[in-house]
């Protein structure tokens, strides 16, 4: 059998998967889907290469697999390393990453200014996502933020330096979707600098896909800068047949006007692909100059995560399936997947709570509530309640 078809199978956050020989444990963790995926920067997929930058993704890796089942002494970036066969990871259930990712937020945020009310992004800006969940109050940082002006490279895409987090996707997407790239990252570290040199114009037919797939503002749609905010704009998804893309985009509506064109997104932010694989970035003609309704077929509106801002007010309900555990859920991701009886300190799993003929009592628990080994009669007496039938801490009673 060759090799990447060998599977192995990889404990998450206490749910375990069988995954393909050669996945890395990011791309595990998102077929296990929800919460448990790391967040990821800097990573994307659909480009060669990307990953490895912001550190966002970090993982504990407690066990590293059936042969050596030590933990790794640091915790690893998750995009960049692949899972072995019994590994055993811990994201959201490790306080360790939790700090770790609060600390790389605080690292991110340093040079970002705060201008979320006046960014194009906001609504669908990771950081934003990442500083509300794992953000500190305040920042600690005493000394001046890099600063730089804001530069239009091409026709189309406004860059803000201020905003970048240096994730180097844009750079990825130069390289690999269009025919010379004529901008990257120049100097190093707190120098570093997106730019064309001397200003040097995008013009190339897919270079719009830069914006898509910059996590912040830093590259803004010209055509569509301070015009809306998304969550005031209905997305669609539609067509057209077009010689130099798939034709299949996202319309952002408001009314009967097209305020801007976007590739189609999946649940990780990045461009979707279509039944072969292949992703579906979009030309600069279907993302700039078709901004008429008449220019396309539109088909329907875009799926949009109820919990996403961009969904405030027309998310659509979910047709549930007949599993009830999707019943319950009602549309959410669920957070945790995990074995109750294991999870929780209060159950027991010989107890069959629905066999019982009416509701649990201590005495259902062998007269031992919450397993703390503490029985009723004790916790009474420590409350200063009277065991005997009458209460010693009410003056009332005789
Ligand atoms: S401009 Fe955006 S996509 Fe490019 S490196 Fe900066 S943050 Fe990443
Ligand atoms: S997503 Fe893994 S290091 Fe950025």
């Amino acid at each position: 059998m060759p090799d990447e078809q060998k599977l192995f199978k990889v404990t998450i956050d206490n749910i375990t998967i069988d995954v393909p020989a050669g996945t890395s444990i990011l791309n595990a963790a998102r077929m296990i889907g929800g919460e448990v995926a790391p967040p990821a920067m800097c990573y994307y997929s659909k480009l060669e290469g990307s990953g490895g930058k912001c550190r966002t993704c970090l993982v504990e890796v407690a066990a590293g697999s059936t042969a050596d089942p030590r933990p790794m002494p640091k915790l690893v970036a998750s995009c960049r390393t692949n899972v072995m066969d019994g590994m055993v990871v811990k994201n959201i259930t490790s306080e360790k990453v939790i700090d770790a990712r609060k600390g790389v937020v605080e690292f991110l945020l340093i040079n970002h200014p705060l201008d979320c009310p006046v960014c194009d992004q906001a609504g669908e800006c990771y950081l934003q996502d990442l500083g509300y969940e794992h953000g500190a109050v305040q920042t600690r940082y005493e000394f001046k933020r890099r600063t730089f002006v804001r530069e239009d490279i091409g026709r189309y895409i406004q860059l803000h330096m201020t905003r970048c987090i240096l994730c180097y996707r844009c750079v990825y997407v130069a390289n690999q979707l269009t025919d010379h790239r004529v901008h990257g990252i120049l100097d190093r570290g707190d120098c570093s600098d997106i730019s064309t040199y001397i200003s040097k114009a995008i013009e190339n037919d897919f270079s719009g896909n830069m914006i898509d797939v910059c996590p912040v503002g830093a590259l803004t749609d010209r055509t569509f800068r301070f015009k809306n905010r998304v969550w005031f704009l209905k997305p669609m998804d539609a067509h057209r047949d077009c010689d130099k893309c798939c034709g299949k985009v996202t319309l952002w509506n408001r009314g009967d006007e097209v305020y801007r064109v976007t590739a189609r997104k999946d649940e990780w932010g990045e461009v979707q692909s279509d039944e072969n694989g292949k992703a579906m970035w979009i030309c600069n003609t279907c993302r700039f100059d078709k901004k008429n309704t008449s220019d396309w077929i539109i088909e329907k509106p875009t799926s949009i995560n109820r919990h996403s801002v961009i969904s405030a007010n027309h998310y659509e309900v979910k047709v549930m399936p007949d599993d009830p555990l999707d019943k319950l859920l009602n549309g959410r991701e669920p957070l945790l997947l995990m074995n109750i009886h294991e999870a929780s300190q209060v159950n027991q799993q010989d107890v069959h709570l629905d066999e019982l003929p009416g509701p649990a009592t201590y005495e259902t628990f062998n007269g031992e509530p919450f397993s703390t080994g503490h029985n009723v009669t004790d916790i009474k007496e420590s409350l200063g309640v009277n065991t005997q039938g009458t209460d010693s801490t009410n003056p009332n009673t005789p």
